[in-house]
């Protein structure tokens, strides 16, 4: 693990940090995908069951990558969450139907229960607040709606991106990590799988039993 992985930052400063190293990285991510990841990709937005007319979002939505794959089911609304304002410039330019918001998603104040479908590809890692991003995602989430968290490269990858970016990245979350993290909320982990090329988690909200103690959900 390199220098900077090993210091933790406020949360914002951190949030300062990427924003200013992915401002520089628009067109390195704003290129076609090999086809193996545009598989992934594939694979990740089908575990969505995104039904015609549904709200999605998508955090750390870079340049829009995972919107032509979200397209393709007929959603009648696709917001968009990022906190570096070059990307979502870029993303605005190639999807001006999108709704695009310069937002952490600790912070993104939409309505409760506004959204079917969270996307968070790519990004779980960079986030330094995961207790407060999934508590929020779960007010904004519509009954029944459920989060997909997932890396089109899998956790090897995330692994080497650890060891050369210039700010503290977590490891994509283990199964019982993911299980704490919902601990308390209407989520329901349903999906989980880490194959070596693609990570991929999906948490179903549902309410919370009043019967079953917290700690069992
Ligand atoms: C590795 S890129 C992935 C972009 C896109 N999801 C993709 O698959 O190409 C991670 C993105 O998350 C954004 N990001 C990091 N922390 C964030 C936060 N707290 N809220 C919203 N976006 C964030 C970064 O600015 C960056 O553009």
């Amino acid at each position: 693990m390199n220098e900077a992985n090993n210091e933790r930052p406020n949360p914002l400063l951190l949030k300062a940090k990427q924003a200013r190293y992915f401002d520089e990285l628009v067109d390195l991510f704003d290129q076609e995908q090999p086809p193996q990841i545009q598989a992934n990709l594939r694979e990740i937005v089908a575990s969505a069951g995104i039904k015609p007319g549904d709200s999605v979002l998508d955090v750390g939505a870079g340049v829009g990558v995972l919107v032509p794959f979200i397209e393709k089911y007929g959603p009648a609304r696709i917001v968009a969450c990022e906190i570096s304002p070059r990307m979502l410039e870029r993303l605005r330019e190639k999807y001006p139907r999108v709704e695009a918001h310069l937002a952490d998603i600790g912070e993104l104040d939409l309505p409760d229960s506004s959204i079917d479908v969270i996307f968070m590809n790519a990004v779980f890692p960079n986030l330094a607040e995961k207790q407060k991003v999934m508590a929020n995602c779960s007010r904004m989430l519509a009954p029944n709606g459920r989060i997909v968290i997932s890396h089109p490269e899998g956790r090897p990858f995330v692994e080497r991106l650890r060891e050369v970016v210039p700010f503290p990245l977590d490891p994509l979350p283990t199964f019982p990590k993911l299980r704490r993290l919902a601990k308390g909320l209407p989520l329901v982990l349903t999906l989980y799988q880490d194959r070596s090329d693609l990570y991929l988690a999906v948490l179903d909200k549902a309410p919370l039993d009043p019967r079953r103690p917290i700690g069992k959900r």
